[in-house]
């Protein structure tokens, strides 16, 4: 059967690490506070010359290294954020252009944070297709340039980074390598729990990030868990069977309550939150880079994709590395 094999990783972040701390100067918090209500205990904020593209292009030249694919091999580029360089031309077709990828297909998706999971689940229907061979999935963002720096409720929260994968169009064993499943959902009915106040066709300026954390944070649990156990059914097996849970790195209570509510243990789940906080669309991404590389994800190991956000939007995927 043909599926898509995920054959390298790679992320980036900026230069400038802020924590706690320095954001206490700022904005009326404090470190206690922030770690014990989130895990996070510092950000990585894109400063002159760092952008969406630039940290998109340097995580998809370090999956492709990864993976020991040439650029000129790639025939699909899916970038998922919701922080572009520009409202157009999509991001996806500056990272064609820096790698000198030529022809091909690349293009945007916007699902926020849970946008590597849509991107993923969308170059993996076009590569199962036969539209390309392999493919440079990646989700990049800098959220620091839509928070409102006022805003103690949201300005702590996030922070900027990419992460990339190399997926590959392959026939192989039903014991085999790939993506096994994967479940998407989006429910409009809550988009103002969680948005930002202004666009091109609406207000004509960029707009800040606005959120109502505590609903947000009783939806993701719920929604999560239950996608979670959708994938599980799709593929007939329980929770045990997964080594690894990489999850959208929103806040450490949102892991704890989830895993807690799916009976996983939490040693399984891979935690990035205290070092990189909400990356949005790249958090999935940039964890899954930090567990390969440092050994713990290891090939034939079965790991669990999950993230949910503005929209909103949720998903999860089971792949076997
Ligand atoms: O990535 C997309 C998905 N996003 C999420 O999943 C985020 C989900 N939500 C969350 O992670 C949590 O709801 C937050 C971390 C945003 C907030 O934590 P919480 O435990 O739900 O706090 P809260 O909003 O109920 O606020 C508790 C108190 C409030 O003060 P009062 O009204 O009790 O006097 C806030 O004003 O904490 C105050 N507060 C702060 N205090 C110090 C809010 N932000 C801060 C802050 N520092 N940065």
């Amino acid at each position: 059967m043909i599926r898509s094999v995920l054959r390298g990783t790679g992320s980036a972040l900026p230069r400038n690490c802020v924590t706690n701390a320095q954001l206490a100067e700022r904005v009326d918090t404090s470190d206690d506070w922030i770690v014990e209500r989130t895990g996070i205990r510092q950000r990585y904020i894109a400063g002159e010359g760092e952008t969406t593209s630039s940290l998109a292009i340097e995580a998809a030249r370090r999956a492709l290294e990864a993976a020991g694919v040439e650029a000129s091999e790639i025939g699909l580029i899916v970038l998922a954020t919701a922080t572009p360089d520009y409202t157009f031309p999509a991001t996806a077709t500056q990272v064609q252009q820096a790698l000198g990828c030529r022809g091909g297909v690349a293009f945007d998706v916007q699902a926020v944070c849970s946008g590597f999971l849509y991107a993923m689940a969308t170059a993996d229907s076009l590569l199962r297709t036969g539209m390309a061979k392999k493919a440079l999935v990646i989700g990049a963002e800098t959220f620091s340039r839509i928070l409102d720096w006022d805003d103690r409720t949201t300005c702590v929260l996030f922070g900027d980074g990419a992460g990339a994968v190399v997926l590959e169009a392959q026939d192989v064993a039903e014991d085999g390598p790939g993506i096994l499943a994967t479940r998407l959902h989006a429910d409009g009915e809550h988009c103002d729990l969680l948005h930002v106040d202004g666009g091109p066709s609406s207000t004509g300026t960029v707009g800040k990030l606005r959120m109502k954390g505590r609903e947000v944070f009783r939806h993701a649990v719920v929604n999560l868990a239950e996608v979670l156990r959708e994938v599980l059914a799709d593929v007939d097996m329980g929770i045990q069977a997964v080594d690894w849970v990489v999850p959208h790195q929103a806040n450490a209570r949102i892991l704890d309550a989830t895993a807690r509510k799916l009976g996983l243990p939490a040693e399984r789940v891979v935690v990035t939150v205290d070092q990189h906080a909400n990356t949005s669309a790249a958090s999935v991404p940039l964890a899954l880079d930090v567990a390969t590389r440092d050994g713990r994800i290891k090939p034939g190991d079965l790991v669990m994709f999950e993230a949910m956000g503005g929209g909103f939007t949720w998903g999860a995927s089971l792949v076997r590395m």
